[in-house]
């Protein structure tokens, strides 16, 4: 560990890691990374690179899907929780929104909202309106507390699994691919609202995209990962304006800068 006696710990450090999944897919290796305190850190790449590997295994989820960090370790606020399940890491106030906004679509958006309270079975507030924490921050949810939230908006279900996981109040939040499948406008709203939840209730995140544009814009520090391993990393502003992300990651629009093979490619020729 890097950290000494007179400096704070990273709330999440890196050192090295290697997962492995089913003792034998080798999906990330040699990872060394690190989210500071109050930090937005932006985890690109493409699809398949590993972003929500590395997730799992820091939230514990990996765990339940056969993955293994082989090498290496991974600590929470200085404390080795290397292989740690989800039970020891929700514990440590750590949330993670996976991929796809899963919302219980045949409840209404209030009662999904209520199921923050709850945390692996135990209800961790008790009081009904520490919910409404959600309305600062996506006031469009309160018009919607009767629908079913199968019946709401991609975005809308966005916002609702954010607000849901906010009132958990998590020290760590880590996000799975926000922005996927959202209208550009729609991910710069969410994305800025994103911003504003980390400073004003200081939750440090950890958010994989493959929409570098928008996530550097409000990340404090970026890592791109290819094939499992971290090609670049820098603060949020250097690295967007460095000449690989301008050309091949950023694009021009949200959907083209999705990658293709061919870019994909190319990224790796020039990096290697
Ligand atoms: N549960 C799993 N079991 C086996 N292999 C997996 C599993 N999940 C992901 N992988 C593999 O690990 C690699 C990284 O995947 P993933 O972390 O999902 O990448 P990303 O989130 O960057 O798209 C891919 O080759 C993927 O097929
Ligand atoms: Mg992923």
């Amino acid at each position: 560990m890097s950290a000494t006696a007179d400096e704070e710990p990273p709330v999440v450090e890196l050192d090295n890691v290697e997962i492995v999944y089913d003792r034998t897919f080798l999906a990330v290796q040699g990872v060394s990374m690190e989210a500071e305190e109050g930090d937005i850190v932006a985890l690109l790449g493409p699809n398949g690179a590993g972003k929500s590997t590395i997730l799992k295994m820091i939230s514990g989820i990996g765990r339940s899907e056969r993955g293994e960090v082989t090498r290496g370790s991974v600590y929470f606020e200085g404390e080795d929780v290397t292989n740690a399940d989800t039970k020891e890491m929700v514990g440590r106030n750590v949330t993670h929104i996976l991929e796809g906004r899963r919302v219980f679509e045949d409840l209404t958006v209030e009662e999904n909202l209520r199921c923050g309270l709850y945390r692996d079975g135990r209800r961790i507030r008790y009081d009904n309106s520490d919910y409404e924490i959600a309305f600062e921050y996506f006031p469009q949810l309160e018009d919607l507390l009767d629908v079913e939230a199968g019946y709401t908006s991609g975005g809308e279900q966005q916002m609702l699994v954010i607000s849901r996981a906010l009132i958990h109040r998590p020290d760590l939040l880590l996000l799975d691919e926000p922005s996927l499948g959202l209208a550009p406008q729609l991910v710069v709203d969410i994305y800025e609202t994103l911003r504003k939840i980390n400073r004003e209730e200081d939750i440090t995140m950890i958010i994989a995209d493959q929409n570098a544009k928008r996530t550097l814009e409000i990340a404090d520090y970026g890592y791109v990962l290819e094939n499992g391993q971290i090609e670049l990393q820098d603060p949020a502003d250097v690295l967007m304006n460095r000449e690989e992300i301008k050309e091949f990651y950023l694009g021009t629009s949200a959907e083209e800068s999705r990658y293709s093979d061919i870019r994909h490619y190319k990224i790796r020729k020039r990096w290697k």
